[in-house]
């Protein structure tokens, strides 16, 4: 079973691969420079602004932002998932991917909820056979055999999976596998208790949780599994494995609200519809699919409640657009569901309503219309305010773009105008990928307005140029400060250190676990201008002065605050920092 990639191993892999061997198997390359250029392979285009850099191991969408590393570049294209990709390098480059123990051991602990689970959803399909009632109510809604086998779908009884698991399970084990209850007086009970069930699947088909629905009126209609070890409502979707395993190619899929609607669509032969079940979408949910294809279709209910959930989900998906990713909105009639639709009108009818699902950007100004009708200047003008708000959340240029030209056509308002309120706004958390004073990276508190420009010019600088010698005292003494990008910079010059000869790229792959790593990706490629490596050189080391005098100084400023009784040790501390501020008081 596969555990965690080592990350010597990524290294060693990133140093074998060359990303424009990668790239040109997928993409006609041309010499431009010193570096490649060809039509973006992720966003339609004539004129190539997509570029490789043999020296940095990276690549650059000047058109719709797209850049990375040659894994990310594999994850983007092939739709592959981080740990596919390295295998598919690997491959590529005659190696074997090694896997530590770790999270086999982790895995390994796991493994009995993942068998209790698979023993239950068996057992469920057992009970149903022996059901008529159950039988019955599935064929009065129009689920055949094949499907409801398709889909493992069972009956739990009243009562019997505890005695029916109790000689391979400990009552532990079912509580943990979120089977059963705790019960007042420490026995367990079990959760789900007349009704149909609905196995769920992680993307590799284990069963990770249930939906069970009561036939009867009753409340609530339907029980989910608890969070478990195994089981997180905010990633897991549902009939995801089954759509892949239905075999024809996915281009595009299908987001219902149900269990019901999945399984019903597929009955009707309809196998690209999942559900995020009962949950609002999430990001992650959108980057687990958008893994598997480039274009998601949502539905929502016509009424009040649907309308909600397509205002939250435009807020997740505006940021999630990036090259050919494409999203789209079905609002269903009132009262109806795709369930209900495929019923009575059949594929055919529910494949045209389908092809009418309007774009994203369409979705927003039909919302944004009927929030603030454009009757009025007041309208129009809290139209535009509100519609810009959320253009800031899209990250690909292009896009946005795209939508401030709409809301120009909405509002009357042109888009120099829109973009002008929009740089008026505060920044918003999910900006624009592009380097600039950054978020993710914060500076300190102490060391002033500044500080996140400096360090993001310091650590692009590092980033682009590993081969310059970066050994000098100021970077050594900088990454002592507090702060993440502090400790970012740390890492970088330590990896340096341990393997003088990294590219960017190698760099970058070490960080792609965290927070920050979009905002060093955005750093990879930043534009220097710096002319010769001189030059680079020369202002990173006036950044690591800069920021080094900043922080003496707040420290210097606390030290004297009026009032403040100063021990032996401060006093000693005080007369270093002010040597060392007037050593990097360099006059300009
Ligand atoms: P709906 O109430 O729309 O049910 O809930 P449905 O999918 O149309 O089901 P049928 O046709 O009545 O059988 C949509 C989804 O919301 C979640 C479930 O995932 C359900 O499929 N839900 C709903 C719950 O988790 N609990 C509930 O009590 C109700
Ligand atoms: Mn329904």
């Amino acid at each position: 079973m596969a555990g965690l990639i080592p990350q010597a191993f990524i290294d060693d892999l990133l140093e074998r691969s060359d990303i424009v061997e990668v790239i040109q198997r997928r993409v006609s390359l041309k010499k431009a420079g010193r570096e490649f250029a060809a039509c973006c392979p992720f966003h339609g285009e004539k004129t190539p602004s997509f570029y490789v850099s043999p020296q940095k191991q990276f690549y650059h969408c000047f058109g719709c932002g797209a850049h990375g590393t040659a894994v990310s570049f594999l994850m983007e294209y092939e739709n592959l998932s981080f740990p596919e990709a390295v295998e598919q390098l690997a491959e590529q480059a005659g190696l074997e991917v090694p896997r530590e123990a770790g999270d086999d051991d982790r895995r390994e602990a796991h493994a009995p909820l993942y068998d209790a689970l698979d023993a239950a959803a068996e057992w469920y399909v057992q009970q149903l056979r022996q059901t008529p009632k159950a039988v019955e109510y599935l064929k009065n809604r129009g689920i055949d055999g094949a499907t409801a086998r398709n889909y493992q779908i069972g009956w739990a009884p009243p009562s019997g999976l505890i005695e029916a698991l109790k000689p391979r399970f400990t009552p532990q084990q079912m509580v943990d596998a979120g089977l059963a209850a705790r019960r007042d007086d420490g026995g367990i009970r079990e959760r789900f208790r007349s009704r149909i069930m609905f196995p769920i699947r992680d993307r590799r088909g284990r069963i990770t949780g249930f939906g069970g629905r009561l036939i009867e009126d009753g409340e609530p209609k339907y029980l989910n599994s608890p969070e478990s070890e195994v089981f997180h409502k905010g990633q897991v979707i549902y009939g995801l494995f089954e759509a892949r395993k239905a075999g024809t190619r996915l281009d595009d899929i299908v987001v219902v609200e149900g269990y019901m609607d999945v399984v019903g669509l597929a009955r009707a032969g309809f196998h690209r519809a999942v559900a995020c079940m009962g949950t609002a979408l999430t990001r992650a949910h959108l980057d687990s699919l958008f893994r598997q294809v480039s274009r998601i279709t949502l539905c929502f209910d016509g009424d009040a409640a649907g309308r909600r959930a397509a205002w939250r989900s435009l807020g997740e998906a505006l940021p999630a657009i990036q090259g050919l990713r494409e999203v789209r909105v079905l609002f269903l009639p009132e009262g109806d569901d795709p369930d209900s639709l495929v019923l009575r009108d059949g594929l055919a009818g529910w494949e045209e309503r389908l092809a009418g699902a309007l774009p994203l950007s369409e979705t927003l100004m039909r919302l944004q219309r009927e929030e603030h009708p454009t009757d009025t200047a007041e309208g129009r003008t809290r139209f535009a305010h509100a519609a810009m708000k959320l253009v800031a959340t899209a990250r690909d240029p292009l896009f946005r773009d795209q939508l401030v030209e709409r809301i120009g056509q909405e509002t009357g308002l042109s888009p120099e105008r829109l973009e002008q309120v929009l740089s008026e706004q505060p920044p918003q958390p999910v900006r624009s990928p592009e380097p600039g004073p950054g978020h993710e990276l914060p500076a300190t508190p102490a060391s002033g307005e500044s500080a996140p420009t400096l360090w993001g010019a310091l650590l692009a600088r590092v980033l682009q140029h590993p081969e310059l010698d970066w050994s000098q005292p100021e970077f050594r003494q900088v990454v002592e400060l507090p702060g993440a990008a502090a400790e970012t910079l740390r890492n970088v010059l330590a990896a340096l250190d341990e393997s003088p000869g990294r590219h960017t790229a190698g760099l970058l792959e070490r960080f792609r676990d965290q927070r920050h790593f979009q905002r060093l990706m955005a750093l990879a490629h930043q534009e220097l201008n710096d002319g010769e490596p001189a030059v680079t050189h020369q202002t990173a080391l006036d950044c690591a002065r800069q920021l080094l005098r900043q922080h003496y100084r707040s420290r210097i400023r606390e030290l004297t605050r009026p009032g403040s009784e100063l021990g032996t040790e401060q006093r000693a501390e005080l007369a270093r920092l002010t040597q060392q501020v007037q050593r990097f008081d360099v006059p300009k």
